[in-house]
């Protein structure tokens, strides 16, 4: 946390705001906000320096750590260059889409009787060339259903098209995967249920144990994955994320008293360089509860958004490295974190692009490596944070996390 929200003009036209400020660009109070982040604590700039130039991968797993990205077969198969730095920096891939149910015009499972891994298998094969984790997005989840899913599934059949679904799809990659994000997002307080659950196909056709049911089937389709539950908004000192931290609390607690295979929340971390309510002891606090519970925590979204940050290239790296160094300091403070994974790995190629992008056009500033494939200051704030984790103990890198004790995975 940062002690002061005073700013002096002196100090605006150094951190490089003040132009901006005068030029109608940026409110003083948000100036006053961001020049926060990137002042250390005696006032100085942040120069998020690192030693030396080993990878983010290798940064990571010389504290025991995994970092990896998320990344689409489109980019991967069409960019060599952006494949090698990929490989270069990254212990694990996720599929952006090719294990979702379907993403816009491309299905998994063309009809409720097919399933296509073109995709997914190629994805699979390229992990397994270099020598990369898989991690499986995703399960269960409201979004990226296909076409047919809403006029086809009803009560009467939901539970055996799910199940078909996960021992199917797990099931297809059995004993290859690191991870699953077997249930996405099912937490949404607005929807005004006492249980907190988002108001899904799901939780109308099977109630609110498909998310047990889930579990269980992926656990026996793929007994050596670390399944995970995975969800956004719990990140800042905000009464709704407080809220849904609580209400994810509350899942788990169920979902373990129950005996279900759960045995990591994810937390996607979809972060803005604009929030300043950010509490690092809250988040710690939050941490230290779900490990109580006997889980692991992996950040599995990671990234950014710029899009309401100055334009000016060097503020805005300054401030988004920032927010993640701020971030994963917090995060990789607890013992039970296992690992990072950023959305996407270079500006070249993120969802942000399309989902957030900037009023005045210029390209988003959000992932590790700009978009000419370059570290820029987030990935020093990656290497960082890294650099800085405490080392996790060596048991920690098998067996152990599991309560069903099953099998083992490793981290
Ligand atoms: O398949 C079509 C393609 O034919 C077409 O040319 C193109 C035009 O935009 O769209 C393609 O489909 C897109 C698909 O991604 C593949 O790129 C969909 O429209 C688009 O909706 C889909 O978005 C993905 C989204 O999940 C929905 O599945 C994003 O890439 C992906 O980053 C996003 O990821 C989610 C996580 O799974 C869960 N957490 C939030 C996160 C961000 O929304």
């Amino acid at each position: 946390m940062h002690k002061t929200c005073f700013i002096t003009r002196r100090r605006a036209l150094w951190l490089g705001l003040g132009a901006l400020v005068t030029a109608g660009d940026l409110t003083r109070d948000m100036a006053k906000c961001l020049s926060q982040k990137i002042q250390d604590m005696d006032g100085q700039e942040r120069d998020f320096k690192v030693a030396r130039g080993a990878s983010l991968k290798e940064r990571a797993a010389a504290k025991g750590l995994i970092y990896g990205a998320a990344s689409r077969y489109d980019d991967l198969s069409s960019n060599a260059e952006f494949a090698d730095r990929f490989v270069e920096e990254c212990g694990l891939l996720v599929p952006e889409w090719e294990f979702k149910w379907s993403a816009g015009n491309k299905l998994l499972r063309p009809t409720p009787d097919s399933f296509n891994f073109t995709a997914a298998d190629w994805m699979a094969k390229f992990a397994r060339n270099h020598n990369l984790l898989l991690q499986g997005q995703t399960l269960v989840w409201h979004e990226s259903l296909p076409p047919w899913f809403e006029d086809t599934v009803n009560r009467k059949n939901a539970e055996q098209l799910l199940v078909k679904h996960i021992e199917t799809v797990a099931g297809s990659y059995t004993g290859q995967m690191h991870s699953w994000a077997v249930v996405n997002e099912a937490i949404k307080l607005s929807d005004r249920r006492s249980d907190g659950l988002r108001k899904t196909p799901w939780l109308e056709f099977l109630g609110p144990d498909y998310i047990e049911l889930a579990f269980r089937v992926a656990a026996s389709a793929d007994p050596q994955a670390l399944l995970f539950y995975n969800d956004f908004g719990l990140d800042y000192d905000t009464p709704a994320d407080e809220a849904k931290r609580t209400a994810v609390l509350r899942l788990l607690e169920r979902l373990k008293s129950r005996g279900t295979p759960v045995h990591a929340l994810g937390l996607q971390a979809h972060l803005s360089g604009d929030e300043s309510r950010f509490n690092a002891r809250k988040l710690r606090n939050f941490l230290h509860d779900v490990a109580s519970l006997g889980l692991k925590i992996l950040v599995t979204e990671l990234d950014v958004t710029d899009k309401n940050l100055p334009e000016n290239t060097g503020v805005r790296d300054r401030i988004v490295a920032a927010a993640y160094e701020d971030y994963l300091s917090a995060v990789l403070d607890e013992p039970a974190a296992i690992g990072v994974l950023t959305w996407g790995l270079s500006d070249r190629y993120t969802w942000l692009s399309e989902f957030a992008p900037r009023a005045d056009g210029a390209p988003v500033r959000s992932l590790p490596l700009d978009a000419e494939l370059k570290r820029k200051l987030a990935w020093n704030a990656l290497a960082r944070a890294f650099d800085r984790a405490p080392v996790r103990d060596a048991h920690l890198k098998v067996k152990e996390h599991k309560s069903d004790n099953k099998s083992d995975f490793f981290v």
